[in-house]
């Protein structure tokens, strides 16, 4: 039976760093790379040492999850490991967020989400590994980041809760939640630049190399980076008003 892992969101960022770690991380016979983006999952394809099948698939639509069941119960693989890292956010005042991006983030940070796992379990084996990438905004609300600190809310949860249920299988679901990192990401999320505060930007190499190493322990989620954990831990101890507040002022988005 074939050996291969699945990488979401493999055309950039931090899923094209994951990627590209995969083939040191398990012993596999083909990578799956997923986005919309094909030029970019072929040029990463050949720069890797293993046989690479691409997906240009927009998984917000409900047949591109139709379409990779399709490829799952034609080649019956055994899936080492499935990574969700095709995401996105946009950083704007609720109100004043599109119709499309209120679906869309949903849409893709939740839902094709949770169908990739869905999808994938049957096809998973005892060492088997789902990782999701959430965010550190999946711990507090985010004000003009409403939604996409709610989708990644969702992601943690729905993460730490199929990973206890998945125990008596020996398949592990492991959350990563990154702090700021310099990707594509806001080119997408702060075009008009509300956002303007950022103490610290980390690399996707970095936050790829932290996740690499949480899939061989044991815990379900990975706040990756001193500066992120210290955040995680303040929100952790700090009433979510007063986190709110400090962010508003940060961001002098206080009456925006
Ligand atoms: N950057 C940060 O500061 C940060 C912090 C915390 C968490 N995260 C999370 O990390 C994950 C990866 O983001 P990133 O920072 O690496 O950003 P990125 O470079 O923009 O990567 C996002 C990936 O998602 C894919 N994608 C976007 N829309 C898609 C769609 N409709 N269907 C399929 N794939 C789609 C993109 O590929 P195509 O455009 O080719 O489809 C791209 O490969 C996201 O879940 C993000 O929320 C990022």
């Amino acid at each position: 039976m074939k050996k291969i892992a699945i990488v979401t969101g493999a055309s950039s960022g931090i899923g094209k760093r994951l990627a590209a770690g995969m083939p040191q991380q398990f012993s596999l016979d083909e990578l799956w790379l997923v986005a919309r983006r094909e030029d970019r999952l072929l040029a990463l394809g050949k720069e890797l040492s293993l046989p690479v099948r691409t997906f240009a698939l927009d998984l917000t639509k409900k047949e591109s999850i139709a379409a990779l069941k399709a490829a799952l119960e034609e080649e019956k693989p055994c899936v080492k490991a499935l990574v969700n890292a095709s995401g996105y956010g946009i950083f704007e005042r609720f109100d004043r967020t599109t119709e499309e991006d209120v679906a869309g983030m949903t849409d893709l940070n939740c839902r094709a989400l949770a169908c990739m796992m869905h999808t994938v379990l049957p096809y998973c084996e005892r060492g088997s590994i789902i990782v999701n990438i959430a965010s550190v905004a999946a711990f507090q609300p985010v004000p003009f980041g409403a939604e996409y600190a709610a989708t990644k809310a969702y992601v943690l949860a729905l993460s730490r809760a199929v990973n206890r249920e998945m125990k008596p299988r020996g398949i592990r679901v492991l959350a990563v939640c990154p702090y700021w990192t310099k990707t594509e990401f806001f080119d997408r999320a702060n075009p008009q630049g509300l956002i303007t505060h950022f103490d610290c930007m980390y690399d996707p190499a970095f936050i790829a190399k932290k996740a690499l190493r949480a899939m061989k322990k044991k815990k379900d989620y990975v706040v990756p980076g001193f500066v992120a954990k210290a955040t995680h831990a303040l929100t952790k101890l700090l009433p979510h008003s007063f986190v709110m507040k400090v962010f508003l002022a940060q961001q002098k988005l206080k009456n925006k």
